[in-house]
């Protein structure tokens, strides 16, 4: 991988000097930057608990207020994010999934039972038809998870063909169910978690599986496919390095998943925490860094040229389920400690956007660090969405380093929690855009910007926080997180002067 341009030097000391003005260097001159891809800002929706069904799919005969059968709500929410890619339908339910029970006339659609998630019945009427639609209302790519744990190395290269042929026997079958031209799919999965849920694999055998389903993933009238090799999870480095072996340039992308989990049989509650334990979120949150450093040292490895994409397709926050929900729905409130995850988390992204091409944070509706929660008609939006919305500008921008020193508050022997983060980009707009997280629960930041180049005349920001870390938005009573103008920011003869109040998330645009 290139030298990662942010400088970030830091020193361990006293959380009262958490206070100090700290000077950020902006290098708006430098050029030979990466873009920071788009789909960094992926979503991820499985048949899960209610993310489907209930969460983006209610059906045209509901009463609650949908187009086409999609919750109108939802829609509009996520048409506002400018989502760039949806991954679907797993997790570990595409390993599970037959995707011919999900097309044709949907009263004649075999029920199955999710034997993941809870021993759900499920009616298979969101299928492939009613998931490659809602990509095009939503304008997105489509990323589908395929099936090699109990699929058939046929199964999936029909379901391809079916997808996006125009002519043959399965865009004939696809015709008869009413879609006349082939979608345009780019991203397919070759499996998930092999490792584990995805068919309990060694990393060797599961290279070879790779190597044969991928063979017969074809490309029709000019559709091109990135397909996608099943990754790690977190610390499992050998399997990065079997798949860069093995399968190498077979491959477009490879997938790793990361999850801010304490411990599996006790993870915490959502909304019940105290300081000690959202510091310690943030600092397993953080510690994505150095585990994305191992995976792309090793991919570095085998690929200098950086052809194969990282793609973190399953991140965020995991903690108990919520009191009085459904075991194995994994539904979970959501605080402005998530959105905190979601944006620092952002800023490990940027750094690493020359190899990190996609992430899709888990999951879009419903289901663990979800950016909408919806309860019958009603719909809240999430910290953590608010948190998306901030960082839009980022999408498919330029990244821009920056330099500046902070100090780091320990939270274990190898866990640290900076007091400031920042990350720049220039978006196609000519904007220069600067996001910035103060963590610290109790001290408000002070910082200059100082750019290379940029005269500032005029700066512009939002604003997300709450009163209390342990704040939530929830059905039947006012939001109390929220994004609002931010008013800490002027342009002086310094550059701009910033001061960013306590556990803070602020997005400035400066002209
Ligand atoms: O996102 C929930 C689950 O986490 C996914 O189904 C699986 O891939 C991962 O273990």
């Amino acid at each position: 991988m290139k030298r990662v341009l942010l400088t970030l030097s830091v020193a361990l000391c006293s959380v009262s000097a958490w206070a100090q003005p700290t000077l950020v260097r902006v290098h708006d001159a430098a050029t030979n930057q990466p873009t920071i891809s788009k789909e960094i800002y992926g979503h991820f929706s499985e048949h899960l608990g209610t993310c489907i069904y209930g969460g983006l799919w209610v059906g045209e005969a509901s009463s609650i207020p949908n187009v086409e059968g999609y919750r109108t709500d939802v829609l509009e929410a996520l048409k506002a994010l400018e989502i760039p890619v949806l991954r679907w339908p797993g997790g570990c339910f595409a390993d599970e999934y037959h995707w011919r029970d999900g097309i044709g006339p949907r009263s004649e659609r075999p029920v199955m039972v999710n034997s993941n998630w809870g021993g759900t019945v499920e009616d298979n009427s969101f299928g492939t038809h009613e998931f490659l639609n809602l990509c095009e209302k939503l304008g997105c790519e489509p990323y589908i998870s395929g099936n090699v744990g109990s699929g058939s190395v046929e199964e999936m290269a029909k379901w391809v063909e079916y997808m996006t042929a125009e002519n043959g026997p399965m865009a004939e079958l696809r015709k008869q169910n009413g879609r006349e031209k082939p979608w345009k799919v780019k991203y397919i999965g070759v499996g998930n978690e092999s490792w584990g849920c995805g068919g309990s694999m060694r990393p060797e055998y599961y290279a070879d599986l790779y190597r044969r389903y991928a063979t017969y993933c074809r490309e029709f009238n000019g559709n091109r496919l990135y397909k996608v090799a099943s990754g790690a999870s977190d610390y499992d480095y050998n399997w990065t390095e079997v798949m860069m072996k093995q399968i190498g340039r077979r491959m477009h992308g490879l997938s790793l998943h990361y999850y801010t989990i304490r411990n599996w049989s006790d993870k915490g509650s959502a909304t019940e925490f105290d300081a000690a334990e959202y510091y310690r979120t943030l600092g397993k949150a953080l510690e994505i860094e150095p585990v994305l450093q191992r995976h792309i040292a090793l991919m570095d490895s085998y690929d200098p040229e950086q052809r194969i994409g990282l793609l973190v397709d399953e991140w965020g926050t995991w903690f108990d389920e919520e009191p009085g929900t459904i075991r194995g729905h994994l539904y979970q409130q959501n605080t402005l400690r998530d959105a905190m995850v979601a944006a620092l988390t952002f800023h490990v992204f940027h750094r690493y956007a020359d190899r990190v091409r996609m992430a899709n944070i888990a999951q879009i509706a419903n289901v663990l660090q979800s950016v909408v929660l919806t309860r019958g008609e009603e719909m809240v939006l999430t910290p953590t969405y608010h948190a998306f919305y901030l960082y839009k500008p980022h999408m498919g921008a330029t990244r821009v380093p920056l330099d500046y020193t902070t100090t780091e508050r320990e939270v274990s022997k190898t866990r640290r929690v900076p007091a400031l983060s920042a990350t720049a980009s220039r978006a196609t707009d000519g904007s220069l855009n600067i996001s910035l997280v103060n963590p610290d629960l109790e001290q408000e930041q002070r910082l200059v910007l100082q750019f290379d180049a940029l005269q500032a005349r005029e700066v512009q920001g939002a604003l997300l926080t709450a009163d209390k870390i342990t704040d939530y938005n929830d059905f039947g009573r006012e939001n109390k997180v929220g994004l609002v103008p931010f008013k800490g920011a002027k342009v002086t003869a310094k550059g701009v002067e910033v001061t960013l109040p306590a556990k803070s998330i602020v997005t400035l645009s400066i002209r």
